[in-house]
């Protein structure tokens, strides 16, 4: 009997969640996930980087956690010690860093070690599906803080805690552990991340992180080609997403005129778009999905389901400039078929559907 007609469902236990949908290829324009730009991956200098590694040390694969430990390989940890102070102030040592698979397992580490069901968390109002939905399947109440270009709005976090001392709740968590990934910055394929943090913390991190370590050739390439190539890479893919932010935004003003809200973001590849408030970015996600379309619908990326509702979220770091401008068309075409806006479609007057 193959696995395909074996019924698994009575042996499922209570609280799975939902079964994950097949994957059906990339949208024709795909504006989602966190995928970075195809030709800012810097393949020649992982090929070399590769070679250079695995030639001194590639011995070491023989043994689990390399000849570094479980916390990872440790010339990637002595890497990011220089980029944590460099780039984000943090004064730390290789041993305050555990190497994991991407964020996504930082932030199950962190959850896993700090909380249990009933506590209560403050988080970014508009943040990442992941981290959401992480916290939601651990029945953990999450109060989200409206945000700034600085990130969350101090007199909104004053307020939200103030509110909280009231009920006589004591928040688990703020921004308490640093964590990061090499996803944006070099691949997020590569599924290399980390965790920043005391050994009190850390050790107890370790103990649930049971997979017998992440995968080491990963680090190893990471370390040997970021060492002396990172400082330089960044700046360049940097320059490449703000030319695709341009390149959006000026799509956007063209096809949705002043029926599409943006502010210029400081960084980053997501642009986060205000439509007017008939429109329903589920519902648009739906249609514009059957038409080529990828987007993120706002409410699957916010604690505010209502204040996100006419609300989407564009990853531009994937699609080509041509695929920006025609995906950008192509979503205009649908939400005024659906939704009556924008009225005017790259200067030429429609008339809505009734
Ligand atoms: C599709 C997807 N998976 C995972 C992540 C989480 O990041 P990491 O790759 O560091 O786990 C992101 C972040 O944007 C993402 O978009």
């Amino acid at each position: 009997m193959t696995s395909a007609q074996f019924d698994f469902s009575p042996l499922l236990p209570a609280g799975l969640p939902a079964p994950a949908a097949k994957w059906a290829g990339l949208a024709k324009y795909s504006f989602i996930g966190g995928n970075n730009d195809p030709d800012q991956v810097p393949v020649d200098g992982l090929i070399e980087a590769v070679n250079a590694v695995l030639k001194r040390e590639g011995k070491t694969l023989a043994t689990y956690g390399l000849a570094s430990g479980p916390q990872g390989y440790r010339r990637l940890r002595e890497f990011l010690t220089t980029k944590l102070k460099r780039d984000a102030g943090i004064n730390c040592v290789a041993d305050d860093i555990l190497i994991v698979s991407g964020s996504l397992q930082a932030l199950d580490l962190v959850n896993a070690t700090l909380l249990a069901r009933g506590d209560t968390v403050i988080i970014e109002r508009d943040t990442y599906q992941g981290a959401l939905n992480r916290l939601t399947r651990l029945g953990v109440n999450l109060v989200g803080i409206p945000l700034d270009r600085e990130g969350m709005r101090m007199d909104a976090l004053a307020a939200a805690l103030e509110d909280l001392k009231r009920r006589g709740i004591m928040p688990k968590y703020i921004y308490t552990i640093h964590i990061g990934s090499f996803s944006k910055s070099i691949a997020p394929a590569l599924r290399v991340g980390y965790i920043v943090a005391p050994w009190a913390a850390l050790s107890r991190m370790l103990a649930l992180k049971t997979d017998a370590g992440s995968g080491a050739l990963e680090q190893m390439v990471l370390a040997e080609y970021c060492a002396p190539h990172f400082a330089a890479h960044v700046p360049k893919l940097t320059r490449g997403l703000r030319a695709k932010l341009d390149t959006l935004m000026e799509a956007l003003n063209e096809q949705f005129g002043t029926s599409a809200e943006f502010e210029d973001p400081k960084g980053g590849i997501f642009l986060w778009v205000k439509l007017p408030d008939n429109v329903d970015t589920l519902k648009l996600y739906q249609s514009a999905l059957a038409a080529g379309v990828a987007i993120n619908p706002g409410p699957e990326w916010s604690t505010d389901k209502a204040y996100a509702g006419s609300r989407l979220r564009l990853c531009f770091a994937n699609p080509s400039h041509e695929q920006i401008r025609e995906g950008v068309a192509v979503l205009a075409e649908v939400c005024r078929k659906e939704f009556g806006v924008p009225a005017r479609i790259a200067n030429v007057e429609k008339r809505a559907r009734s």
